[in-house]
């Protein structure tokens, strides 16, 4: 089947639930005609996209989708819980969940040099993906969540920037029902599919994970750290409303330590850096005005309940000149 490309130049944005359903309706239709009772394979990351296809086809071919979700020990602190959670026991989804901890984290051990270690876990994650699809018989299709923006800077910055990039030589036939919607009408879409509101207005989560956010060479204590450390920020910025208006938050902890106090006794540990910006493209971004009371509720609490953890710092550099992520 021909897949268009390009989006017409009539087609409304969808902003409603009303467009929302009748774009899901005739998904719906188009994806049983195009999928027949062939098998469809998915690679769920628990983003934005890949759930909202997921639950696309779900609604369009209940059990003739397998999703696999590929969980490579650099996912926040309760990701791949909901991804079960919500796919595989709620949407009660076929679901294929692989802990590939131990490999990815092994294979990263010792590598320092932020490249090195995004080529290691994208090329990790296309091996773990295809073993898993050359066990699954009698696959036809292959979906995933490309949107139209990837489309538009396909050439970009962000095809090499992926971690879902799948091996080139798969023989599947292509499924893609969110190609000519724009991020915003996902969003749109995927709550009109009863997908939870913190999935679907989930904030941007890059394809390598925390691996971006532990700069230097990755242990499993300062990951363990970095990750405790993210889902109090994460926590805290929900109590306070402040979720709801950062684009993008996070903590870094880089692999280096200092000298601090605890219990009266010297105690050595790594900084939490705080980031939070705000954009509307990514390409450059402005800081955040945390109101400091925050700052301090965030401070005592990682600092108290953080093993490893002694200082936190909150980096005000807008982009440019630093770049939203720390790697
Ligand atoms: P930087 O750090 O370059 O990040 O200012 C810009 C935006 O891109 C996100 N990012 C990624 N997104 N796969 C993605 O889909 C990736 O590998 C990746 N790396 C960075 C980053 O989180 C920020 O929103």
């Amino acid at each position: 089947m021909e897949l268009l490309n390009k989006r017409p130049d009539d087609m409304a944005r969808i902003t409603t639930k009303e467009l929302a359903d009748k774009f899901i309706a005739e998904q719906v239709k188009e994806l049983r005609e195009q999928i027949g009772d062939k098998k469809v394979l998915l690679a769920l990351s628990g983003g934005v996209d890949s759930s909202v296809v997921a639950a696309l086809l779900i609604k369009a071919v209940g059990k003739q989708l397998i999703c696999v979700h590929v969980n490579h020990g650099l996912m926040r602190k309760g990701e791949s819980e909901q991804v079960i959670a919500v796919f595989g026991k709620e949407l009660d989804a076929n679901l294929v969940y692989i802990d590939a901890t131990d490999r990815f984290l092994d294979l990263l051990a010792g590598v320092c040099e932020p490249e090195k270690k995004r080529k290691i876990i994208g090329g990790e994650f296309i091996k773990v993906f295809d073993e898993e699809a050359s066990k699954l018989k009698g696959i036809s299709f292959l979906a995933q969540g490309t949107i139209y923006p990837d489309i538009l800077e396909s050439d970009g910055v962000k095809a090499h920037h992926n971690v879902g990039g799948l091996p080139e030589d798969m023989q599947f036939e292509l499924v893609e029902p969110v190609r000519l919607l724009y991020k915003d009408e996902v969003r749109v879409v995927g709550e009109a599919l009863g997908l939870p509101h913190a999935m679907v207005y989930r904030q941007p989560f890059p394809g390598p994970g925390l691996g971006v956010r532990c700069p230097g060479a990755i242990t499993r204590d300062r990951l363990h750290a970095l990750r405790e450390a993210d889902a109090i920020l994460r926590e805290e910025f929900d109590k306070c409303g402040l979720a709801e208006h950062v684009w993008q938050y996070f903590i870094a902890v880089p692999d280096f330590k200092s000298v601090g106090v605890r219990d009266g006794k010297r105690y050595e540990g790594w900084p939490a850096i705080i980031r939070a910006v705000n954009t509307t493209d990514a390409m450059s971004a402005t800081i955040e005005e945390i109101p400091y009371a925050v700052l301090h509720t965030i401070t005592a609490r990682i600092t108290a309940e953080v093993e490893g953890i002694n200082r936190v710092l909150y980096d005000l550099t807008p982009k440019p000149i630093g770049t939203i992520e720390w790697e």
